[in-house]
């Protein structure tokens, strides 16, 4: 199907109380666990985008019993060693997190699997997590390091790493490999990222000892099936926060969102630029904290980012960029990662934003957007093409609020990665 494209008009403000889709690292990670656990998992609020259906339709190929209800998720936990052989590839579509993760997992088992996926996920580098699953004992086909991969799966032993870039797809692929080897498994991190595969290990009865940014894992202990609920999306929520605090006047509430501290850096940058921010945990569960938060737009200022907030703000990078599309200015610095993402998220969002007629340049690492408060002319309105990426199509949207007339997002229905029904709740936030 060709992509489709959708119309943003201009807006003075946002206002409304909302909740977002459920949390999509979370689902992934549930979906994985509960499929290795012993016994049957619930799993309510299952994310509703394309990239936990590719994990959920890869761990049904692998033998796994999964029912969907409305949103809940039965996974019956296949236990031990109790996946199967696929008879076909197992595509993942776009998700380097069901990529890099099942290789964790596949990693150990007695048979080998091909792993696919689309043509973006295709050009993402694997050689991070096929270097470590390698020295464990598992063994890799891979051209360039990209998908196509076969994994060779074996009996794997325990390894000590040292990730070399921050990923919390690498950790957690080591993680669950070393689940399955023998020994202890230890990997350190160069800084912290998300923890959510840490967490849910602990909910399914698996010991995961922390010491400062080093995680071990013993391996050969079993993981138990519960029933879990998936807090919102909070790189979801990141979209409006932002549409709120770059809109003066705006007040955004989202309900029952994820208030992981390894996902909530945003935050801090939204106070920064001047608007007024308000968290409330109301509920923990399997270790995540999920609760309210308000947005209220009030000043724009400037917000640089630097390489060591990179890491908790990795998702959020697109959408803060749309926060200097309404006035003030963005730079970002120590951010090159974002160029192998789902596409090049540098040289995609600056030249969306220059087609939106908003002032961005390019940095090696990261990029410079300067708003109409910092000296640049006021956003036109354009036509810019979102490349497939569900991200960028969100914060070209975000941006096209504060343009002078409509603008067309090409591409926009790439926003079922994460957030189907992102553009029907944009205009219903729209005051
Ligand atoms: C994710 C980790 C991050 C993030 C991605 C989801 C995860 O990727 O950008 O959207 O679920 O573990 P990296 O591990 O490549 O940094």
């Amino acid at each position: 199907m060709p992509p489709l494209s959708a119309t943003v008009t201009p807006a003075r403000r946002l206002a409304g109380r909302l909740r977002v889709p459920g949390d999509k690292s979370i689902a992934h990670r549930y979906a994985i666990l509960a499929a290795l656990a012993d016994g049957r998992s619930q799993v309510t609020n299952f994310a509703p985008g394309a990239d936990c259906r590719s994990t959920v339709a890869c761990l049904r190929q692998l033998g796994v019993d999964i029912f969907d209800t409305h949103g809940a998720v039965t996974v019956l936990g296949r236990g031990a060693a109790g996946l199967s052989s696929p008879s076909a590839p197992l595509d993942c579509g776009n998700s380097g997190t069901t990529m890099r993760l099942l290789s964790g997992v596949l990693a150990s088992e007695r048979f080998s699997t091909r792993l696919t996926g689309d043509p973006s996920l295709s050009r993402r580098p694997m050689t991070r997590v096929i270097v470590p699953l390698t020295e464990m004992g598992a063994r890799f086909e891979a051209a360039n390091g990209c998908a196509p991969l076969i994994v060779h799966g074996a009996p794997l032993h325990a390894i000590a790493y040292r990730t070399v870039v921050p990923s919390a797809q690498v950790k957690s692929a080591v993680l669950l490999a070393g689940l399955r080897a023998e020994g202890t498994t230890r990997v350190t991190e160069p800084a912290q990222t998300r923890d959510h595969t840490e967490r849910a290990l602990a909910a399914f009865g698996a010991r995961v000892a922390q010491d400062g940014l080093q995680l071990s894992i013993d391996g050969g202990q079993r993981l138990s099936g519960l029933a879990l609920t998936v807090p919102g999306d909070f790189s979801s929520a990141a979209f409006w926060m932002v549409g709120a605090a770059a809109l003066p006047g705006s007040r955004v509430e989202i309900e029952d969102v994820g208030l992981n501290p390894t996902r909530t850096a945003l935050v801090d940058v939204l106070r920064r630029f001047g608007a007024r921010v308000s968290l409330e945990t109301t509920a923990t569960d399997a270790g995540e904290p999920r609760g309210t938060i308000v947005v209220e737009g009030d000043r724009r200022g400037t917000v640089e980012i630097s390489r060591d907030e990179v890491p908790g703000l990795i998702d959020e990078l697109p959408a803060i960029a749309a926060l200097a599309a309404h006035g003030g200015e963005v730079s970002v610095a120590g951010a090159a990662e974002l160029r192998v993402k789902e596409s090049d998220r540098i040289a995609a969002l600056v030249a969306g934003f220059r087609a939106l007629g908003i002032a961005a340049d390019e940095r090696d690492d990261g990029f410079v957007v300067r708003g109409p408060e910092s000296g640049a002319p006021r956003p036109a309105g354009g036509a810019p093409d979102a490349r497939g990426d569900h991200r960028m199509a969100m914060a070209f949207a975000i941006a096209a609020l504060g343009a002078d007339r409509p603008s067309v997002i090409d591409g926009s229905d790439a926003v079922a990665i994460s957030y189907p029904g992102f553009f029907e709740t944009l205009a219903q936030l729209v005051a």
